[in-house]
């Protein structure tokens, strides 16, 4: 082929590939609008450019991928609109248990799962089941999640286990916190993105972002291609990281 349809990456250090990304997939809605098209659309094309860029950043080393797929706050959106991201859900994890193992990417959930739909949630627990056997990159998609919601059950648990005598008040150490979110056995991210223009968290994990490096862009989401990725990984490489120190 003497033309590939791949966008040309930029160089990248190989020695500074972040550990864990994490993306808030905004503008999902508006792309589909420019379009003419309904809101929907553009969660079925952000849908696939998730698929796309959990390959690419598999692909450039990084270990743990984490999305805002659905938040707490979402249930306010018309329900045709919810119906249509859980039908979208549904249908990515039917075609990721099938591409799992190839692809070498494993699935977590992050979040309240038990109000999701039964068919959604039996998906989770068969893609959850594979995971198991897989060894490459995390990808993490967050449901039902708000940050403050994990940490209130987290306050919930600790304060359970102070009940039950498993746990002394001054024993609750920030380790003891981090044990009870749904990242607990994960390193925080080291680079967060948000495309779609806004720049604010959305109540995303809220504990674990304390020190990572943000990257804004308006691209909308469904837009999110593999260079885009590069250059928000090449102007986190630029970045110096001082975690409260000098
Ligand atoms: C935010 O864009 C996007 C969402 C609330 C839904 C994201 C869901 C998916 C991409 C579907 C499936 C996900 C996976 C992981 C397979 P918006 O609707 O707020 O966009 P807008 O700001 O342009 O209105």
């Amino acid at each position: 082929m003497l033309f590939s349809k791949k966008p040309k990456h930029l160089s990248l250090d190989p020695n500074r590939i972040p550990v864990h990304v994490a993306a808030i997939m905004d503008g999902n809605g508006r792309w589909a609008q420019k379009r003419g098209l309904p809101r929907t659309a553009g969660h079925s094309a952000g849908s696939e450019t998730f698929q796309r860029a959990a390959e690419h950043l598999s692909d450039l080393g990084v270990k743990y991928f984490t999305v805002y797929a659905f938040s707490t706050e979402n249930w306010k959106r018309p329900p045709e609109e919810v119906g249509e991201i859980m039908r979208l859900l549904e249908s990515y994890l039917r075609r990721a248990v099938r591409e799992m193992r190839e692809k070498n990417i494993r699935l977590r959930f992050f979040g309240d799962l038990s109000p999701l739909p039964a068919e959604l949630r039996a998906l989770i627990e068969e893609t959850d089941a594979i995971s198991q056997t897989i060894g490459g990159m995390q990808a993490n998609i967050c449901l039902n999640y708000g940050g403050r919601a994990e940490l209130t059950r987290a306050a919930r648990l600790l304060a359970e286990d102070c009940k039950a005598g498993r746990l002394a008040p001054e024993d609750i150490t920030e380790e003891a916190v981090s044990a009870r979110l749904y990242s607990a056995d994960i390193p925080d991210p080291d680079l967060m993105i948000r495309p779609g223009g806004e720049e604010r968290l959305s109540n995303f994990l809220l504990w674990q972002n304390a020190y990572t490096e943000f990257y804004f862009t308006d691209v909308l989401w469904p837009d999110m291609d593999e260079r885009l990725l590069d250059e928000a990984i090449a102007a986190y490489q630029q970045r110096k990281r001082r975690y409260g120190g000098i």
